[in-house]
Parts: structure tokens; sequence; C-alpha cells
């Protein structure tokens, strides 16, 4: 059997660093906005470069702080991509504004920048773009149109840690920009966690107040706040895998390469293609074919664990029947979900085993 993401196996490698730093918390009982969470800001910040990061309770809570701290107003829209879990949309629910959304590039699957401008009304206020699968969303054009409407952007690096484009990181274009270390994660805790990053003095003071109980000091509350702080045994974890998160990147780099080589003579399958100017981190590797379900059947029965990256888009979700999307309504999301299978691509993974993987999958799709 193999498994989609078998954590297991890494921590095998860093246990007896994992038990010790978790003993340091419980020793120190600096549980909550402690010495942990505060070295994980300097430590994940300074190897982005990021000005400023909050760890947060979940990549999800980190999103909501993040697009909270825009100050939208009721009514107010968010253009943003329907092929992404459903965080990415939630957060402009709550706070009642709209999420309007914009079908995906056909061959990188993040949002079509060239569709955004005919969705800008006067009312759009923010994009939310995602970094789908650790394929750089195009940055530079999204925040040359933002520039030029004059609208805010939030980057959801979910999938995305370490990924680059034209050499700069992900979650250094937009104004405040989320990350999550749900355990499935590039670099995953062991519970959820997430950060928000921004260059952005002033977004970052607003969302450091939303995400503590709009706290100014312990006992003035200066706005409506939420408790949406990491813990620091989530920021303990965290310290201990940093450590390695370079050499895994590489290692899903490299496996990506490998499956992409062994498909290289099947025309049956597309591969995934980098965003131009990106470097992809391989959080997913996705590849579409004719009978995603037939196939997705076939490894199951063959002991291979795979996955489905997102099968229904977020404008035919149920959730979102208000906003009165339809079927049809973005024809190069609902194509590509209905093709789209995610093989395992964690960074244990051996050469035979992608080598096994890949057989059953060219066996099958022909
Ligand atoms: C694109 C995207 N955004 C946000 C999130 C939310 O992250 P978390 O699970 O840490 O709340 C996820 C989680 O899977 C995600 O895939």
């Amino acid at each position: 059997m193999i498994k989609f993401v078998d954590l297991n196996r890494q921590y095998e490698q860093i246990k007896d660093e994992i038990h010790a730093k978790i003993d340091e918390v419980i020793r120190t009982k600096d549980f909550v906005q402690g010495r942990f969470t505060r070295e994980l800001e300097k430590e994940y910040g300074a190897m982005h470069g990021f000005k400023h990061m909050i760890p947060c309770s979940s990549g999800s809570t980190a999103v909501l702080v993040a697009i909270s701290s825009l100050g939208l107003r009721e009514g107010d829209e968010v253009i943003t991509t329907p092929h992404t879990f459903i965080a990415t949309s939630e957060p402009i629910h709550h706070l009642k504004a709209k999420p309007v959304f914009v079908d995906i590039d056909p061959v990188t699957y993040n949002i079509d920048t060239t569709k955004i401008e005919q969705a800008i009304t006067e009312k759009t206020r923010a994009i939310a773009p995602v970094h789908l699968y650790g394929n750089p969303a195009d940055m530079e054009e999204i925040m040359r149109i933002a520039k030029k409407h004059n609208l805010m952007v939030m980057e959801d690096c979910a999938h995305a840690h370490f990924a680059k484009l034209n050499g700069r990181f992900v979650g250094t274009f937009g104004d405040i920009n989320a990350v999550s270390f749900n355990p499935g994660k590039n670099l995953g805790a062991y519970g959820d966690a997430g950060a928000i990053v921004s260059g952005s003095d002033e977004l970052y003071n607003r969302a450091k107040k939303i995400f503590d109980h709009g706290r100014l000091d312990k006992y003035t509350h200066d706005v409506i706040g939420y408790n949406l702080r990491m813990d620091d045994i989530q920021a303990a974890v965290l310290l201990v895998k940093i450590k390695y998160i370079l050499e895994w990147t590489k290692k899903r780099q490299e496996n990506a390469a490998l499956y992409t080589e062994l498909f290289s003579g099947n025309p049956k399958i597309v591969t995934p293609k980098t965003q131009k100017g990106g470097e992809h981190v391989y959080h997913l590797y996705v590849i579409q074919v004719e009978n995603r379900d037939g196939l997705m059947a076939h490894l199951k029965e063959k002991g291979i664990d795979v996955r489905n990256h997102y099968p229904v888009p977020l404008h035919i979700q149920p959730a979102f029947d208000y906003l009165g999307y339809k079927k049809g309504d973005f024809p190069v999301t609902e194509s590509v979900a209905s093709r789209v299978v995610s093989l395992p691509i964690f960074p244990e993974l051996t050469k035979d085993e992608i080598k096994f993987i890949a057989d059953e999958v060219n066996s099958f799709v022909r």
C-alpha cells in the first residue's frame, strides 16, 4: 500500500528532535504566544524575507484575518478562483462581502489573469489568488491589474511554501497573505496551524489586533477581534521541520521530474506545467486524464492511494448557491475538475514507488 502522504516516514527521521522540542515547551510552560511562536516568526520570516509574520491557529483563520484586515464593507467584491479549497472564499462571505469567481488558466490551473479585468466592477476591492498545488500564480500580472484598478491583493500560499516567481518568494507580492501549516502541507505542524505574512506595517498592525481579541495590551481592546493564535507546541514542531524544508522541497521537485519523465511518452496524460518564471514546489502532483474515475479505481485496486483536488468547483458548491452561479459558467474549471488526479508526491517516496505508480498509470491510460 502506498499512502497519499506518509507522515510516518518523515516522523521516523526527526522524532528525537520533535520530542525534545515539545518537551521544551512543556518544561517552559510557554504555551501561548511564547518564545516558540516568536522564534518561528523570526525563522520563517527570515528565510523568505517577510517583513511581518503572525503565527495563526490554521491556514483558514490566517485567510480570515488577512481578509479582515483589508477593511471590506458589506457588498464589496473580492475576485478569486473557483478551483481551490473553500477556505479561500469562506472568509469573504463571513465578512459580508461577495466572492466573485474568475475561470482558471487551462495550463497552470491558477486564476486566468486575462479574465480578471472583465470581472471588476465599482464594488471590487480585492483579488485573492491561490498558488494552486504549489505552482505560483502570475503575480506580476495580478499586481499590475490591482495597481491599475486600486485593488488590494491577498495571496493564498497554503500550497506553496518557498515557491518562487522570477526569483521572488510567493507571499511577498500581495498586500497581506496567508499560509497553512496543516499536517499534510509541505511544511506541516502536528495539528492545525497557519500564518499571515505581510510587508505592510498598516495591515500587519490591523491583523495583529484582529487575531488576538483586538488587543492593544492585555485588557485594552481596540477593535472586536478573535482568538486565532497558534499554540507554541505547533510552533515547536515547525521549528524542527523548518531546518529540513528546503531539502524536502527539492525531493518533491525531483519526484515530480521523475513522474513527468515517465509520462513523457504518453500523449494521453497531461502533466503539470509551471508558471513562466516560476518555481513549483509540488504540494501536489496533478495529472489530467480522460477517464479519471476509472484510473482512480484502478490505482486503488493496486494499493496506491490517490486523490482528486478538487472534484466540485466552488461556483457550483451548494454553500454558494446564493451567489447565483450555474454549471457551465466556468468551463475550464469544470473540465479540469472532472479530469484531475493527484498522485503521491511526498519527499520520502522512493524512486521504485514512483516507477511502480507511473507504470500503473501508463498501463491504464492508453
Ligand atoms: C488553498 C487552501 N487555502 C487555505 C487552506 C486552509 O488551510 P488550513 O487547513 O490550515 O485551515 C487550505 C487547506 O487545505 C487550502 O488548500
